[in-house]
């Protein structure tokens, strides 16, 4: 066998089964649905799966997580499957770890670990790294914590005193010094980010931020919106952004600044929305949001209903916001030649992000929604504001008069701007209030910047 071939040989995949409990809730997802999710990260982790149940109960058992009938019956699936991986669709605790490892002598895993290792093993950059590491360390330290609790609670006395006891103190030390340390980084990266967005706000290019169900199609929209355009590759003042945001010509000539952003999921462990808090503020600072909806999904008001609460829980459910239906070219074509969706939602653009249909209308709805943004203002500024006023001609749509004193604006401006702009008018009314109250003959403090 030549070398090469040696190389080649790839590990056998681990063969899943999958178990889920059915609580009823009300969220519109159903033990299936759930499950059938759940298979398709498991082989996304590389997993090849060969079965999986679901049982209806109130609550998951504390002990078993599914009942403890049930889980001896998977011992007869087990022979059958060959299944050497078993994975529960909730978090599990450890003891219920332990009592199904214990059962079945195969490793038992849930949903969060399973994302975190897909997660693992997609993060490219330092900065995804860096975030996933955090995220799996504090899905370790309440275990071994817990872990802990539990021995010394039931199982106590000999055998569990002495080395054991603090060969587990010192782990969790040790994970949480590091913990401590990746925060620390984490908190760096997001400063960098944070001034990277200031840099960009005074460039007063408007942002977007891309979300979206894992899968919607998130990234290959961000490709071909920078694709059909004009790459800006030549543009240095955006070479150095994170390889995930990317300048985008709108519908009016104007641009914007577009972000793709982690992609959501139904249960995203929620260590990952704290350790990718300095991402997902990107969400945050936009000035509006596209959300991808892969509209050939049948699940995909369920997808909505999960990227709602995600955006909820960061703060950012009431931005503005224009849904865009993806995938368009799998559904049967409409007059028009674009497929939609059984749902109607307002200003939604139906599009298909792989074949480029419906591409610009989705530049033109995102300028409008700018647009609509915009806040009127009728403002007194000095001549002397001559930065603030060339950056106005930029980002506004305002008549100008020039006065004897000041320059007279009225119109409509970006909302981040118009702050700005009310602010030094502000600061300029109270100057010249300040000035008409100085005794007659005293200099007014604007004066050498007054037009002749
Ligand atoms: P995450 O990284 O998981 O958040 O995914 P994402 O939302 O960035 O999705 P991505 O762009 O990676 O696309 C997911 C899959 O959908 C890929 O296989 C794409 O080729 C496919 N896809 C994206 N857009 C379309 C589309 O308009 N039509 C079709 N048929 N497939 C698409």
């Amino acid at each position: 066998m030549s070398r090469s071939e040696l190389i080649d040989v790839a590990p056998p995949a681990e063969l899943a089964f999958l178990v889920a409990v059915d609580t009823g809730r009300e969220d519109g997802w159903t033990a299936p649905d759930s499950l059938a999710e759940l298979a398709n990260l498991s082989e996304t982790a590389g997993a090849t799966v060969v079965g999986m149940e679901w049982q209806n109960r109130r609550h998951a058992d504390p002990n078993w997580y599914i009942g403890k009938g049930k889980a001896e019956d998977l011992v007869a699936a087990k022979n059958e499957t060959g299944f050497d991986l078993l994975i529960a669709d909730d978090e599990l605790s450890p003891t219920q770890q332990k009592a199904l490892e214990g059962l079945l002598k195969v490793k038992v895993i849930d949903r969060s670990r399973l994302i975190l290792d897909i997660f693992a093993q997609h993060a490219r950059t330092h900065e995804g790294r860096l975030q996933v590491e955090l995220a799996q360390l504090e899905y370790q330290l309440p275990r071994l914590t817990r872990l802990w609790t539990h021995l010394s609670r039931t199982g106590g006395g000999i055998g569990t005193r002495g080395p054991g006891e603090s060969q587990l103190e010192t782990d969790r030390r040790l994970i949480r010094e590091r913990i401590k340390k990746m925060k620390e980084r984490v908190d760096q990266v997001g400063q960098a980010r944070a001034t990277a967005a200031r840099g960009r706000e005074r460039g007063l290019v408007p942002t977007v931020g891309i979300v979206g169900y894992t899968n919607a199609g998130k990234s290959t929209l961000l490709n071909s919106l920078v694709g059909s355009t004009v790459a800006l590759a030549e543009d240095k003042l955006f070479a150095t952004l994170d390889p995930t945001s990317r300048q985008v010509r709108l519908g009016d000539g104007q641009s914007a600044i577009m972000t793709d952003t982690v992609g959501f999921i139904h249960k995203l462990p929620h260590q990952l929305v704290d350790a990718f808090r300095a991402t997902l503020e990107e969400v945050n600072r936009a000035d509006v949001l596209v959300e991808v909806v892969d509209a050939s999904d049948a699940h995909f008001a369920e997808h909505r209903a999960t990227v709602q609460a995600v955006l909820n829980e960061l703060g950012a459910g009431d931005k503005p916001r224009l849904v865009a239906f993806n995938k368009a070219d799998l559904l049967p074509p409409n007059d028009d030649g674009v497929g939609h969706p059984g749902e109607v939602v307002d200003g939604a653009v139906f599009l298909s992000a792989l074949t480029g249909a419906g591409l610009d209308d989705l530049r033109v709805a995102i300028a409008d929604l700018l647009m609509s943004l915009w806040v009127e203002i009728d403002v007194h500024l000095p001549y002397a504001a001559g930065e603030i006023l060339s950056r106005i001609r930029e980002r506004g749509s305002v008549d100008t008069e020039y006065g004897e004193r000041d320059v007279h604006l009225r119109g409509r401006l970006a909302p981040g701007l118009a702050g700005e702009v009310v602010g030094a008018a502000e600061r300029w009314a109270a100057e010249q209030r300040d000035g008409a109250a100085l005794p007659d003959g005293a200099a007014r403090p604007d004066e050498a910047a007054l037009p002749g």
